[in-house]
């Protein structure tokens, strides 16, 4: 459980940077009612994580069609809000003390929340792809098309296969958000990472790049560049909020702030108006 100290040295670490990344997972939307998917009822002991590769998909999208109806009724059913840690970062922006957000979520709470730089890593469930030409659509016409029995809902320019624009284990990071996210991460002096498990690559390799500033971390691009040792600057700080430890507790991150995203981030947020004199 978190200290008020751990919540004072997190303000003192903002306020003292200047290029601040957040990187988010799941757990800061659990609060809103979105399940996450590995923890205590977490949507992979529901649901089986090899149904959602892109090899499944193309086999039978009309059964994916069926399940994500089936998911999707019941995650926008709740009809989800952006919740308090939400609210904390998009005021973190407006205080000009977050650079912007790379989130692994496709919920689109970041930006309802009032961001204005998200980085979708695992793209958006709000909007929908053609498989053929590409075009994207908004979700809720390929969902009123599968619920008319159109399943699966097709293109309405090239009648291609329509695929939620969500990042399907098996496919590869959005290039643009891929290299946005490098970016940030090599250049940001502190990053923020909130309720994600770190254990789906490559985003989990983002806080170690920030951490070690090197930038080409073989692992992230499947290769090896050099290291320039002129590029070789002091590392990131790197903050973890999160219910529990991960692989970068202790590694990477300087230290874990252990709790809800919802109560911690707007403490944080209070400490650091406090700080900058509001
Ligand atoms: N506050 C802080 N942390 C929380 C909260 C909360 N309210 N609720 C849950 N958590 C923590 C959990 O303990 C867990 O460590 O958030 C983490 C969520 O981890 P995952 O469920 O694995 O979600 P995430 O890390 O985003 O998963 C990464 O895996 O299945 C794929 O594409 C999917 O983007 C997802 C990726």
């Amino acid at each position: 459980m978190y200290t008020e100290e751990e919540i004072k040295k997190a303000a003192k670490d903002i306020v003292g940077a200047e290029k601040i990344v957040a990187l988010t997972g799941a757990g800061i939307s659990t609060e809103s009612g979105i399940p996450d998917f590995r923890g205590t009822d977490g949507l992979w002991t529901k649901y089986d994580p090899d149904d959602f590769t892109y090899s499944k998909f193309l086999q039978d999208p009309a059964k994916y069609w069926k399940m994500s109806l089936e998911l999707g009724e019941l995650l926008l059913s709740l009809e989800p809000k952006p919740n308090l840690a939400h609210l904390a970062l998009a005021r973190l922006e407006e205080l000009g003390k977050l650079r912007c957000v790379i989130t692994q979520n496709v919920d689109g709470l970041h930006q309802v929340a009032g961001n204005t730089e998200v980085i979708e890593f695992h793209g958006n469930l709000r909007r929908v792809v053609c498989i053929a030409c590409g075009e994207r659509f908004p979700h809720d016409l390929a969902m009123e098309k599968a619920s008319n029995g159109e399943l699966p809902p097709r293109c309405d320019k090239c009648k291609g296969i329509l695929k939620p624009d969500a990042v399907l284990f098996e496919e590869p990071i959005p290039r643009y958000a891929l290299d946005r996210s490098l970016e940030e991460a090599r250049n940001c002096d502190l990053m923020i990472v909130v309720g994600t498990s770190a254990v789906v690559y490559p985003a989990a390799e983002l806080p170690r790049i920030a951490k070690e500033r090197d930038g080409y971390h073989a692992s992230f691009f499947g290769l090896y560049q050099p290291r320039r040792v002129m590029d070789y600057k002091k590392g990131a700080k790197v903050i973890e909020i999160n219910a529990e430890p991960t692989p970068l507790t202790g590694i990477v991150s300087d230290y874990l702030i252990e709790g809800k995203a919802g109560e911690i981030l707007p403490k944080i947020l209070k400490e650091v108006e406090r700080l900058l004199g509001f």
